[in-house]
């Protein structure tokens, strides 16, 4: 068995190989000068089972197009089964038309990895397990929140009071198993985005945080503006502290002067995508998942 890291690994393709006791292999890439990217595998021939890890981080079509060369490229060089470990998922939050005409991106994406020869997806926390139901190839989807639960607690001072909280109704399910591995309540916070315009705003709704410390759970940080909306209706009903994690940090526009300002006291996230917060490491889980996708191959 083979683990080729792509040029969006994070590291996790090398702690990975050492996982599963398998050989490691970097492709070699570059951008042209016209933008385009190359792929190269430095070797003739592949074998087996290869295992390409590339996150869709930021710039994620860049990405997605080096993955799916790099797919593509391991069957014509002779691998039999291709298993795609994408620790981020790009495009999983519009996984339906939310206004009419809408492209459903992530079905898109899904069917890009299958027609490059992804014989079975790996990644971490999807936007909504319903995705699974556009892929051809098995989807083996883990949660990361066990993981970050584990941060939260050796994060939080022993004796203090903790509840849970969703950004919003969606994220819920999350909430409640981090509360439950906590021994916490939880809650949410009811939010609403406007769908053309992005920006997000918070319903009024009592929220049972005070004297508490708050960790608000999401999936995805992007802009911030989720986190900050949350820690400030938190605060502003008498949360003691807020804390913030999240499986995949993005980061974008500001984000995390966006949520300090907004009082969040410290933001954590896994290292599926890289950021300045990126702590937890995801590639023990992507070990296992790994080999439950090898079982259904
Ligand atoms: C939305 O449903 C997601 O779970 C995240 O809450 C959202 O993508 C975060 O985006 P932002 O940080 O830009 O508010």
């Amino acid at each position: 068995m083979l683990v080729v890291g792509g040029p969006a690994s994070n590291g996790i393709d090398a702690a990975l190989a050492k996982r599963l006791g398998a050989e490691h292999l970097v492709v070699q890439h570059k951008i042209f000068p016209d933008g385009e990217s190359y792929i190269r595998y430095p070797r003739p021939r592949l074998s087996g089972t290869v295992i390409l890890v590339q996150s869709l981080c930021p710039p994620q079509d860049k990405h997605l197009v080096e993955l799916l060369l790099m797919a593509d490229a391991a069957k014509d060089l002779g691998a039999e089964r291709v298993v795609a470990v994408v620790p981020y998922l790009a495009y999983s939050r519009q996984d339906k038309r939310f206004l009419e005409g809408e492209a459903i991106s992530v079905k898109t994406v899904l069917k890009c990895l299958e027609c490059a020869g992804v014989d079975c997806v790996v990644t971490v926390d999807l936007h909504s397990e319903k995705i699974v139901k556009y892929s051809k190839v098995p989807v083996v989807n883990v949660s990361a929140v066990p993981a970050l639960v584990e941060w939260v607690r050796a994060a939080i001072p022993a004796g203090e009071e903790v509840v849970v909280l969703s950004p919003d109704k969606g994220g819920l399910a999350r909430a409640r198993a981090a509360a439950e591995l906590l021994g916490a309540g939880f809650d949410y916070v009811e939010k609403v985005r406007d769908r053309v315009t992005g920006e997000v705003r918070a319903v009024p709704k009592r929220l049972s945080v005070e004297g508490r410390v708050a960790v608000i759970i999401d999936d995805i940080i992007s802009t911030g503006g989720t986190i900050a909306l949350a820690a400030k209706s938190a605060l502003e009903q008498g949360a003691k502290e807020v804390y913030a994690a999240c499986t995949h940090a993005l980061l974008v526009s500001g984000a995390q002067e966006r949520m300090a300002r907004a009082g969040a006291k410290r933001v954590v996230a896994t290292n599926t995508v890289p950021s300045p917060v990126s702590e937890v490491d995801v590639s023990p889980l992507l070990g296992e998942a790994v080999n439950k996708a090898l079982s259904l191959l």
